[in-house]
């Protein structure tokens, strides 16, 4: 059975191909490939259990244990997932471009361990806990139930965005800088849905950057972008590597 064509705009590929500065902002659909569920998916990680229930301030302050068990139970899904030839694809594209940066709404770490370098983690990565109470922070070894602070006593928690939390300041603004600086802004594997994510895509826009959406269905961002591409990130971001670099350039 022939592989189906990947229909890439021909723009997209020169706009690839002659970018100084590229950034790309990734959600859950990146990693889905590796095994990882999604947010709001038919297979959505929320499916058995409500948000609210496990990742705001409150349910932790309610109840840490059942809050650290599914923060534990989610990492050890995650340690057993590999990048995904989207991940590896990405990897590619930093050493190929000059100004690389990757912005990540997702906390699985798949970037880092594919071995992307200029990652912009914006909600956090689960892998790392910190204190509730001082500044200490501490990578997550294998840990089963409540995580306490060496420094402090208090109770640690994943390092990861709540809803209701405020990102990271510093690191949200260096991504909208550039976001809104980019030559090219690739959008992956994210529905769109949560800010101040989203609006990244715009500052790209408004910047005057190209940019292409690649995802599995449509967003409310398909139709602004300047080009959208529906499919597998794990098909289409390793075909954008090589019909510009490493297969030849062909026109769509
Ligand atoms: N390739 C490309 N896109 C995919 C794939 C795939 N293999 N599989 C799923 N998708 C798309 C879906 O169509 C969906 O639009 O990925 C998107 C995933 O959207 P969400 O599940 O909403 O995940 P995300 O956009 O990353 O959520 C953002 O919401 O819950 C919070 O903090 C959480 O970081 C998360 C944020």
């Amino acid at each position: 059975m022939p592989e189906t064509r990947i229909e890439i705009p021909a723009e997209a590929l020169e706009r690839l191909k002659t970018a100084g500065s590229l950034a790309v902002l990734t959600g859950a659909g990146v990693s889905a490939e590796s095994g990882l569920p999604t947010f709001r998916g038919k297979d959505g990680l929320w499916k058995n259990h409500r948000p609210e229930q496990l990742a705001t301030p409150q349910a932790f302050s309610a109840d840490p244990k059942l809050v650290w068990d599914w923060y534990h139970w989610r990492r050890g899904i995650v340690r057993n997932a590999s990048p995904n030839p989207a991940h590896l694809a990405l990897v590619e594209m930093e050493k190929r471009i000059e100004n690389f940066t990757l912005i990540t709404q997702n906390v699985d770490g798949l970037h880092r361990r594919a071995g992307s370098r200029e990652v912009l983690e914006i909600h956090g990565n689960l892998c790392e806990a910190r204190c509730s109470v001082c500044p200490a922070s501490a990578p997550l070894e294998e840990e089963e139930g409540i995580v306490t602070c060496e420094a402090c006593g208090a109770f640690m928690r994943p390092a990861v965005v709540w809803f209701g939390e405020s990102l990271d300041t510093a690191l949200l603004e260096k991504a909208y800088v550039r976001a809104g600086g980019s030559d090219m802004f690739i959008v992956a594997g994210t529905s769109g849905m949560v800010q101040p994510a989203a609006s990244l895509s715009y500052a790209a826009l408004r910047g005057g950057g190209y940019v292409l959406e690649v995802n599995l269905d449509p967003t409310p961002l398909t139709g602004e972008a300047n080009a959208t591409i529906l499919g597998k990130a794990g098909d289409i971001l390793p075909e954008l590597v090589r019909r510009v670099w490493t297969g030849g350039m062909q026109s769509a």
